[in-house]
């Protein structure tokens, strides 16, 4: 249904930037919107240059817009914005722009009565959570998205038309020559005559070359304030009020005239913005050539517009001038270039091919209801009891970097995969594997040189005598080979693990994890536990001196109730953070003392650095290097391959010799030239991009930032960790240190719905497990922490 036509007065009818906007109270629009579209929400006012917007926190969760048009908006014109959007939700259901809602009798549009006796046309649309790119830093891969994504909506739009298309707006650059008229309310005259010669310049030399080029419905409207971006991609679209016929190329020279001013190389970000469109529609060549008079136009526009305006509003002076200078002081700097240096470097632009992903047009979207055939294929062929994050659950279908993104395109900064350690598929690391895959692929029992140098690599950062490797396939597989060198070593079967420990999943393995053993079966007779050394909860606390030592002395009861059941230890495994534990990091002199009793009682020393190991903990590349100990033997895992499945073993000779006399160790993919050449590639990248230097700088900001959350926020009872291995341990009282589980998986739902993945950790579930890539950067940790902030707020 489409809104009732403006009725014709015949008096000259007001510009919607002349007519007083609406101003209904945020009370007034809380009812609309439970009378009118059944939505029981909060209403907080959004600002808008000539509408009423109001942001919806709707009581089940859901976000929207309120959108009360001014009246002086033809609505035929809200028509085709509507039917716009709606037009894209069935071509591109996957591209990131807010969806229209009816109200529950199917009615876009709905007619309101102001006290003034105006009527308003209220509509609702989806409210798309995210940063503007305002906030953000315009770095080269940004300008490509933002390209890009002004490409895709315009190739969404293409098939679309609606009679009101061409209708009168001031920012239309085909009708830019309106503005000549308002022109003397700009004070300042040489401003003032460089805006009449270019506009004077668009109507005689550039309209008529822009009139042949294709046009379409296009957005016109891509800038900083309408468009969300979330690391190096643009996460969503908004604003759809200045849709108008046009030619297309005019849709591209908004954002560059918006997105260049005040850049220090306004060029080249105008070549990425274009590169990025380019790569996703191919702009033809006269296209590229009125690149420069339309920026420059677009940019004599605003200068006048604004002037204008200001006449009319100098209470508001600031906000419409804001902005105004640089756009003069950039149509200034351009007149120098002149027009070829520009075209020049944007056509070179061109000529690179780029890689763009363009999205399947014809896939349905990720939602809810397209998401229910995929989990209902992968419970029958996986099984029921197969874990998976989130109550929305994540559909991922690319990596890059710490970014996730979703099968709808959507960005989400991946805070929790530790995995990828050097970033999601780190291009050093991907092309290491396709030459190596590419090349040769065999297993130990041939001779290759890249096992040794990966071998001299891994045992260099080593100390003592760790220098014999064995290469498996995962962590588990390495905790299970220790458990054999250890068995073998000590010629002991018993084994002294933490409380809550994981190490793997194989027969042997499982045994020694209490925290799988969760469904209640007991531990084997041959394991004995130690308390996990938790400062904070645990049995001996942080305001005891000796809390350390007391938690090593366990190992001494544990080696007795071996002892009485018949055993002695073999090993003694430890996590160097204890993740499964609630990430603890172990205090000062704990490993000392517990080795040396170990030792004592006859066991082996395992350190599983499968998650704490290759940097994470930012001082030190191995989490055992920050306590002054050699371990007998070190299993390694997780971000060893970055995701390739690899794992290894480094111990003692003698160690290896023990078991080389009683058995015998082969894997078949263990330690294969593709895993070699991937290990030494990881190895590279996390010297050469300085990544474990990172961690620590990174890991710091990270947990002051939370810390100052924690001023704010009575439910962050503890933030802990080493590097970028970090705890928020939740707590419901911070007395009585209750476990808050039920808001943690609360706060991890809602992050996750706001872009931003963490997990949860500990055996209360209550602990906020944040272990990104190392390419984490600070802006990223502001990201993490503004989104956690926001997810306490509304817990
Ligand atoms: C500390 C630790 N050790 C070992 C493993 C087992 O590694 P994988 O799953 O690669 O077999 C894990 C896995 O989560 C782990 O966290």
């Amino acid at each position: 249904m489409s809104p009732t036509p403006r009725s014709q007065t015949g008096a000259k009818a007001q510009t919607v930037l002349e007519a007083p906007a609406p101003a209904f109270s945020t009370r007034e629009a809380e009812a609309f919107a439970q009378q009118a579209f059944d939505i029981q929400a909060s209403a907080e006012p959004l600002h808008s240059e000539r509408d009423q917007n109001f942001r919806l926190r709707a009581k089940d969760g859901s976000e929207w817009v309120l959108k009360i048009a001014n009246p002086a908006e033809n609505p035929a014109v809200l028509d085709m914005q509507t039917q716009a959007l709606l037009h894209i939700a069935r071509v591109d259901p996957h591209l990131a722009v807010p969806r229209v809602k009816a109200t529950p009798d199917g009615v876009l549009f709905h007619e309101i009565d102001g006290a003034d006796g105006r009527r308003f046309i209220a509509r609702v649309l989806s409210f798309l959570p995210g940063q503007l790119l305002e906030n953000a830093t315009l770095h080269p891969a940004l300008g490509r998205d933002v390209g890009a994504m002004t490409a895709r909506l315009a190739r969404a739009l293409s098939g679309f038309f609606h009679p009101a298309a061409r209708h009168e707006l001031l920012w239309d650059l085909t009708q830019a020559q309106g503005l000549r008229t308002r022109t003397h309310h700009i004070q300042e005259a040489t401003r003032r005559r460089v805006v009449e010669e270019v506009l004077d310049h668009f109507d005689a030399e550039v309209l008529p070359e822009l009139q042949k080029q294709r046009a379409q419905v296009i957005h016109n409207d891509v800038n900083a304030q309408n468009t969300l971006a979330a690391g190096d991609r643009v996460t969503g679209v908004i604003d759809f009020g200045d849709l108008i016929y046009a030619p297309l190329v005019c849709d591209l020279a908004v954002p560059i005239s918006k997105l260049i001013v005040e850049h220090s190389d306004p060029i080249a970000t105008a070549a990425e913005i274009t590169a990025g469109y380019h790569a996703v529609t191919a702009l033809e060549d006269d296209e590229i050539r009125l690149i420069f008079d339309l920026v420059s136009t677009r940019c004599a526009m605003e200068i006048a517009i604004a002037n204008w305006r200001v006449c009319d509003h100098p209470e508001n002076a600031d906000y419409i001038m804001g902005g105004i200078d640089e756009a003069a002081a950039l149509l200034e700097q351009m007149r120098e270039w002149g027009a070829e240096r520009m075209y020049a470097g944007l056509r070179r632009a061109c000529a690179t091919p780029i890689k763009i992903a363009v999205p399947d047009f014809t896939r349905s979207p990720a939602d809810e209801e397209s998401l229910h055939p995929l989990l209902e294929r992968r419970r029958q062929r996986l099984g029921p009891g197969l874990e998976l994050f989130y109550d929305n659950p994540l559909h991922v279908v690319r990596g890059e970097g710490v970014w996730l993104i979703d099968a709808a395109g959507r960005s989400f900064l991946d805070a929790y995969n530790n995995v990828p350690q050097v970033g999601h598929c780190h291009p050093s690391v991907v092309q290491a594997l396709a030459q190596q895959a590419a090349m040769l692929n065999t297993n130990t029992r041939y001779l290759y040189e890249s096992i040794l140098e990966y071998a001299d690599r891994l045992t260099a950062t080593l100390p003592g005598d760790l220098s014999t490797c064995m290469f498996v396939c995962s962590g588990s597989e390495a905790n299970d080979l220790a458990w054999r060198l250890a068995k073998a070593h000590t010629q002991n079967s018993g084994a002294i693990v933490i409380e809550d420990a994981y190490h793997g999943t194989t027969d042997a393995v499982y045994e020694l994890s209490p925290a799988a053993h969760g469904k209640g079966r007991p531990l084997a007779e041959h394991i004995a536990t130690v308390p996990a050394p938790d400062g904070y909860r645990g049995r001996f606390r942080r305001d005891d001196p000796r809390y350390a030592d007391r938690y090593a002395a366990c190992i001494d009861d544990a080696a007795l109730s071996l002892d009485a059941r018949g055993f002695a230890p073999a090993a003694f495994y430890l996590d160097l953070i204890l993740a499964s534990s609630g990430i603890l990091v172990p205090p000062k002199g704990y490993l000392s003392a517990a080795f040396e009793k170990v030792r004592a009682a006859g066991g082996l020393c395992v350190a599983d650095e499968v998650q704490s190991g290759f940097g994470r903990t930012g001082d030190h590349f191995w989490g055992f290097a920050a306590h002054d100990v050699v371990p007998d033997i070190v299993t390694l895992g997780k971000p060893i391959g970055n995701g390739f499945s690899m794992a290894a073993v480094v111990t003692t000779p003698a160690i290896v010799d023990s078991l080389m006399e009683e058995s015998e160790f082969f894997s078949t993919t263990g330690g294969n030239p593709v895993a070699c050449a991937v290990g030494l590639a990881v190895l590279d990248v996390l010297e050469q991009e300085g990544l474990q230097e990172r961690a620590a700088c990174v890991g710091a900001i990270l947990r002051s930032q939370i810390e100052k959350l924690a001023g704010q926020h009575p439910l962050i009872g503890e933030v802990r960790g080493a590097g970028l291995f970090i705890g928020v341990e939740l707590v419901r009282d911070r007395s009585t240190l209750e476990p808050a589980a039920k808001e943690a998986a609360a706060i991890v739902n809602r992050m996750r719905e706001l872009g931003v993945l963490v997990g949860v950790a500990g055996p209360g579930a209550n602990v906020l497990k944040i272990r990104p890539p190392l390419v984490f950067d600070e802006n990223h940790a502001f990201q993490l922490t503004d989104a956690l902030d926001q997810a306490l707020r509304e817990n």
